[in-house]
């Protein structure tokens, strides 16, 4: 057997001896038996000086080699029996201690705007307002034409839209879920609609591509504008609290006449005038009015004998007023660090 075949069995002999360590006294042991003066690899090494040049550097060096390895684990070893680990072995350098409690997974949280959902379908679901859902993806009928928004009105610059194709878009607001239900179903409707929309703007912190919105529908004999009043101001007594103030602004929709905007009185500053409501003591919430009789025509409903009102409000940003967040992305980075906080 050459010098070299002898170390490589040494090195194999060393490794099953060392699976057996167990305590300080047994390493020690094991320590001399390898790395000892009168050690067969001490013995090799001294014998070097009797052998040809060219294998007394190969055999050397290979010896050197195993040495070091055998004492790099005699030490890891060594701190690892006196720190009172478990049991390692010389193939693995593993430590793995049997002994240490589990690390504790983290457990998930409902997303903020998930919880902002929820919470503003319940308060309609005691004014006995049920769910609608409707695809994100849809034809430009249902996201415009059937909402009185023909090809070239100038309200379709309102809304930056992302087309699929000419006739499919996804969705720009929740809007088109009031066609699908009225098309599919006789008054009374009294449906919110909570869902994704899409549009095609600029990244910003007030603006995003994909947000939510929820949309109210109410369809019925005599409904007036009186109670789209009192609906929005029970909604916004129950969700932001009994001593919020609520007021309605004049605007424009192509699918309700007439139109408005709610604006609440500004929670963050008690309406004194802060950054957030512009100095103005409001805060804008939605967009809100009458259903169009010209949408009534297209779903097939009586306008001489039906009214409704329906509004749309942006998840989004009310969840951001609510948390005092100043920046929409937080909302879609998931970062566990800002989720953490928002419960
Ligand atoms: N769909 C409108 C928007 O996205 C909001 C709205 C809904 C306005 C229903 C009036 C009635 O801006």
């Amino acid at each position: 057997m050459s010098a070299k075949e002898r170390i490589t069995e040494l090195k194999q002999q060393f490794e099953r001896d060392s699976e057996q360590i167990s305590n300080p006294a047994e390493l020690e042991e094991l320590r001399v038996k390898y790395l000892g003066r009168k050690c067969e690899l001490t013995a090799i090494l001294r014998g070097l000086k009797d052998l040809p040049v060219e294998e007394r550097k190969e055999v050397g060096k290979y010896a050197n080699q195993i040495r070091s390895e055998i004492e790099a684990w005699v030490k890891d070893r060594k701190g690892s029996l006196e720190s009172g680990e478990a049991v390692s072995t010389a193939k693995t350098d593993a430590v793995f201690d049997y002994t240490l409690p589990g690390k504790k997974r983290k457990l998930g949280r409902r997303h903020p705007v998930n919880i902002a959902i929820e919470e503003m379908c319940r308060i309609f679901f005691g004014m006995g307002f049920e769910i609608a859902v409707g695809p994100d993806v849809e034809t430009d009928y249902y996201n415009f034409e059937a909402l009185n928004i023909p090809k070239d009105h100038p309200a379709r610059d309102m809304q930056d839209t992302f087309y699929i194709d000419d006739e499919t878009v996804l969705r720009t607001h929740t809007s088109p879920v009031q066609i699908h239900v009225m098309e599919s179903q006789k008054p009374p409707v009294r449906v919110i609609a909570p869902g994704k929309c899409y549009r095609n703007e600029a990244i910003s912190a007030r603006s995003n591509v994909l947000f939510h919105q929820i949309e109210g529908l109410y369809v019925d004999e005599g409904v007036t504008f009186a109670d789209l009043k009192g609906t929005l101001e029970g909604f916004v007594r129950e969700f932001f609290g009994s001593d919020i103030k609520a007021r309605l602004r004049a605007n424009y929709f192509p699918f309700t006449e007439p139109s408005a905007e709610l604006d609440i009185s500004c929670f963050l500053c008690n309406a004194k005038g802060c950054p957030i409501c512009k100095h103005t003591g409001w805060l804008e919430v939605l967009g809100c009015g009458m259903v169009d009789p010209a949408v009534f025509s297209f779903v097939g409903y009586d306008p001489e004998k039906y009214s409704g009102f329906a509004f749309g409000m942006g998840i989004e940003r009310i969840a951001m007023l609510k948390h005092g967040i100043d920046d929409i992305r937080r909302f879609f980075e998931n970062d566990l660090r800002v989720l953490e906080q928002l419960l």
